[in-house]
C-alpha cells in the first residue's frame, strides 16, 4: 500500500515503539491517528512532530482496558477527523511478570484486555468502517514470545500467542481486501522503569547479532509490510535472531 495520503490509527504512540512506527507512517504521508493512554505531552509532541512533515494528526486519549467502548470511540473520532481509515497498528501494550500462583484475576484481565481484546474489537471496528471499495492493513505487534514459548511472564505470553493466532486467522478471513501481519520483536527497549544498562547487558549475549535493537529497526519492518501489497498472515521477527537462540 501506498502510504501517501492514507490514514493510520496506531495505539500507544506517544513513545517508544509506537511512537517510532506513527513517525515512519507520517514520513511515507500518511496522517496519523496518535493514540495514547497517559502520555498525554509526548502524545502532543509525537502529532506536532507529524505534522511537521506535512501530514494530518489527531491525538486521542482512551483506556485500552475498557476494549469494546475504547475501540469505537477511537473509529468514531479517528472518522470524523479522516474519514475511512486505511490503517490499524495495534502497538499498545502492557508487559508484567508474575509466577502462576501470584497471577491475580487483575493482571490476568488487564493483560487480556490491553494486549489482546483491544486488537481483536479495534480490527472489528476497522473492518466495519472500510469502505467496500478499499482495501486495508492490520500490523499487530506481538512478541517472538508468542512464538517461542517461555517459562515467565505468562499472562503476557498468553495474551500475545493470542494475537499470533488473531492476525493468521484474520489474514484468511478478511482476505482479499485487508492484510494481517505481524511483527515479533526481540529486545527493543528495557521494559518502563528497568535499568537499561543491567538489562543491556543481560540481553545481549542472548542475542546472536551481539546486540540490542530499536524502535526504528521495528518502524523500518512497519513500514515494509505495510507498503507490501502481498505479504499477509506474516509474523516478522525482528530479535537479531534472539528467536532462534534465546533461553
Ligand atoms: N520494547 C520491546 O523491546 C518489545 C519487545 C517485544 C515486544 N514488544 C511489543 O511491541 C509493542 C510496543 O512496545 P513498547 O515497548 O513501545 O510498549 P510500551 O512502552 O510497554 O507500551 C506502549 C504504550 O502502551 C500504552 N498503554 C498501556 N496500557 C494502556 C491502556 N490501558 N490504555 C491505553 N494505552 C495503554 C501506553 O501508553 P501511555 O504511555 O500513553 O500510557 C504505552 O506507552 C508492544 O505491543 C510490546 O508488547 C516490545
Amino acid at each position: 500500500m501506498n502510504l501517501d495520503g492514507k490514514t493510520c490509527v496506531v495505539t500507544g504512540a506517544a513513545v517508544r515503539i509506537g511512537r517510532s512506527i506513527a513517525l515512519g507512517a507520517g514520513r511515507a504521508g500518511a496522517n496519523v491517528v496518535v493514540h495514547y493512554g497517559t502520555s498525554k505531552d509526548e502524545a502532543e509532541e509525537t502529532a506536532a512532530e507529524l505534522r511537521e512533515f506535512g501530514v494530518g494528526a489527531l491525538t486521542i486519549s482512551a483506556d485500552l482496558n475498557d476494549s469494546v467502548a475504547t475501540a469505537e470511540a477511537i473509529f468514531d473520532a479517528a472518522r470524523d477527523a479522516f474519514g475511512p481509515i486505511d490503517v490499524l497498528v495495534n502497538s499498545a501494550a502492557i508487559f508484567e511478570n508474575a509466577p502462576l500462583v501470584e497471577t491475580t484475576e487483575d493482571l490476568y484481565d488487564r493483560h487480556q484486555n490491553i494486549n489482546l481484546k483491544s486488537p481483536f474489537f479495534l480490527a472489528q471496528q476497522f473492518v466495519k468502517q472500510l469502505p467496500g471499495d478499499r482495501r486495508g492493513h492490520i500490523l499487530n505487534l506481538a512478541d517472538w514470545r508468542s512464538r517461542r514459548i517461555p517459562p515467565d511472564f505468562i499472562a503476557y505470553t498468553l495474551a500475545k500467542a493470542g494475537l499470533a493466532a488473531m492476525t493468521e486467522g484474520l489474514a484468511q478471513q478478511l482476505a482479499p481486501r485487508v492484510q494481517v501481519n505481524a511483527i515479533a520483536p526481540g529486545a527493543i527497549l528495557p521494559p518502563p522503569g528497568s535499568d537499561p544498562e543491567e538489562w543491556k547487558s543481560r540481553k545481549v549475549p542472548e542475542i546472536p547479532l551481539g546486540r540490542t535493537g530499536g524502535p526504528d529497526d521495528i518502524a523500518a519492518a512497519a513500514l515494509y509490510l505495510l507498503q507490501s501489497d502481498f505479504i499477509s498472515g506474516e509474523i516478522l521477527h525482528v530479535t537479531g535472531a534472539e528467536h532462534l537462540s534465546g533461553p
